[in-house]
C-alpha cells in the first residue's frame, strides 16, 4: 500500500519544510537589498501568490489524483510527457546536488560555532572540509528518506519546523534590540519604485519564489500523492503565508545586524558565510547566537534537501518496483557522485568554467532556468492536455474560482514564464 502521512499537520509540516529553506533565510534578503529594497515586495508578492500558490495546488491536485511521483504522472496523463517527467527528476537531482554542498557549509559553521571555533570562510574553503560536510549532509537527508515518508519525513519535520521558527523569533527580538536596528529595517525596506521598470527585478522575483516555495520539479506533486483527506487550496494558502512569513523576518532579523556593522544586506551570496560570522564573533553572546543561526540555517536546509531526495526516490519505488531502502540509497548515491565537482568548486581545486564556479553555474542552469522550464512544463500540460475535472475535483471550490484557476494556470502562468525565460536568456549574452 501506499505510503502517507499521519495527519494533515504533519503533512503541511513538511510542506512547509521543503520550502522553508537556505532560500529564505540567506537569499531573500540580499535579493531584496539588491532589487529595489521594499519595492521588490510588489513583484514578489504577485509571484508568490498569482504563480508559486496555484502551482502548489496543482502539484497537490496532481500528486493526490494520480497517487503516484512525477514519471509515471506524465506518463499517465500522455506517453509522450514520460520525457517530461524524467527532466524533472533529473533537474531536481542536480539542484539537489549542490544544494547538499551549502547545507554542509552550514552544517559545518555550525559545529564551529558550537565549538567556538573561528574559522573564516576563505580559509574554510581552501581546505577539503567543504566536501567532508558535503558527503555529511548527504548521509544524513539519505538516513531520513531512507526511514520512509511517516517515520522520516514527517518526524523530522514534526520537530525541526517548530524548533525553526522559536529560533528564528529568538535571534529576531535580539535583532531588533540593536541600536540602528531601525535604521537597517528602514534600509531593508524603503522601496526604490524606479528599480520595478528593470524587467530583471521581475525575473528575480518569480526565480526567488518558484525556488523559494519548491514548485517546479514535482517535490509537492510527490508530497500530494501521500495526502489523503486534506483542502487543497487552505493547505496551500498556509505553506505559501509561511514561507513568505519566515522570508520576510528572516530579512528583519539580518539587516538590523549587518547594518549595525556598516555593512548592508546586500553583500551578495556569501552574506551568511562571510559578512555575519565576524558580527557574531563581537557581539554579546554573539557565539550563542551564532550558534543557533546556523542550527537555524541548518533545520531549514535540511527539511528541504529531504524533500528534493524524495522526488527521484519516489520515482524509482513507484516507476521501477525498487524498495525504499535501496531506492534512497541509489539515489544519494548518484546525486553525491554529480554534486562532487560542486563541492570541489570552492576549494582549492577552484573546478570553474568560464570563470564562474560550477556550483553557481549549476545554480543557474537549474535552480533558476530549469525552475522557469519545469514551471513550464507542468503548466502546459496541466492546463492544455489533462481533463480539467481531475483538477477541478481534487481543489473543489466555486466554479467561477476553478474557471479562474484554470484560466491562470492555462495561459497567464505560461504566458509570464516564457518572457521570464527569454529576458533571462537574452540578459545571459
Ligand atoms: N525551497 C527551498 C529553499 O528555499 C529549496 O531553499
Amino acid at each position: 500500500m501506499r505510503e502517507e502521512w499521519s495527519s494533515s499537520t504533519g503533512f503541511i509540516l513538511a510542506s512547509i519544510g521543503s520550502a522553508v529553506g537556505i532560500g529564505n533565510i540567506w537569499r531573500f534578503p540580499y535579493i531584496v537589498g539588491e532589487n529595489g529594497g521594499g519595492a521588490f515586495l510588489i513583484p514578489y508578492l504577485i509571484a508568490v501568490f498569482l504563480f508559486g500558490m496555484p502551482l502548489i495546488m496543482l502539484e497537490f491536485a496532481l500528486g493526490r489524483h494520480f497517487q503516484t511521483s512525477v514519471v509515471p504522472t506524465f506518463s499517465t496523463i500522455g506517453k509522450r510527457f514520460r520525457l517530461a517527467g524524467f527532466f524533472m527528476v533529473l533537474g531536481m537531482g542536480m539542484i539537489l546536488s549542490y544544494y547538499l554542498v551549502i547545507t554542509g557549509w552550514v552544517l559545518a559553521y555550525t559545529l564551529f560555532f558550537i565549538s567556538g571555533i573561528s574559522v573564516p570562510f576563505a580559509a574554510f574553503t581552501a581546505s577539503y572540509y567543504p566536501l567532508l560536510f558535503f558527503l555529511i549532509s548527504g548521509g544524513i537527508t539519505f538516513s531520513v528518506v531512507m526511514a520512509g515518508v511517516k517515520q522520516g519525513i514527517e518526524r523530522l519535520a514534526k520537530v525541526l519546523i517548530p524548533l525553526l521558527f522559536g529560533m528564528l523569533l529568538l535571534l529576531l527580538v535580539y535583532s531588533i534590540s540593536l541600536p540602528g536596528a531601525l535604521q537597517g529595517m528602514r534600509f531593508y525596506l524603503t522601496p526604490d519604485f524606479e528599480r520595478l521598470a528593470d524587467p530583471l527585478v521581475w525575473t528575480a522575483a518569480f526565480g526567488q519564489a518558484f525556488f523559494s516555495l519548491s514548485v517546479g520539479f514535482g517535490i509537492l506533486l510527490t508530497y500530494g500523492s501521500y495526502m489523503r483527506e486534506e483542502r487543497i487550496a487552505q493547505s496551500a494558502a498556509i505553506i505559501t503565508i509561511s514561507d513568505l512569513l519566515v522570508a520576510i523576518l528572516a530579512g528583519f532579523m539580518i539587516s538590523p545586524m549587518v547594518f549595525s556593522f556598516g555593512l548592508t544586506p546586500a553583500s551578495g551570496v556569501q552574506l551568511a558565510f562571510v559578512a555575519l560570522p565576524p558580527i557574531f564573533l563581537v557581539i554579546r553572546f554573539g557565539i550563542f547566537l551564532g550558534a543557533v543561526f546556523f542550527l537555524l540555517l541548518f533545520f531549514a536546509a535540511l527539511t528541504s534537501a529531504v524533500s528534493m531526495l524524495e522526488v527521484p526516490v519516489a520515482t524509482l519505488i513507484d516507476q521501477y518496483g525498487f524498495e525504499r531502502k535501496k531506492a534512497a540509497a541509489l539515489a544519494s548515491f548518484l546525486i553525491i557522485l554529480v554534486g562532487l565537482p560542486s563541492a570541489l568548486s570552492y576549494t582549492a581545486l577552484k573546478l570553474q568554467l568560464f570563470g564562474t564556479p560550477l556550483l553557481d553555474l549549476k545554480d543557474f542552469a537549474f535552480g533558476t532556468i530549469g525552475l522557469i522550464v519545469a514551471g513550464l512544463i507542468l503548466s502546459i500540460t496541466a492546463g492544455w492536455f489533462l481533463d480539467h475535472q481531475i483538477v477541478f475535483q481534487e481543489i473543489g471550490g466555486s466554479r467561477r474560482m476553478q474557471k479562474l484557476f484554470i484560466g491562470i494556470i492555462k495561459f497567464f502562468i505560461p504566458v509570464i514564464l516564457l518572457i521570464n525565460l527569454v529576458v533571462r536568456l537574452i540578459t545571459l549574452s
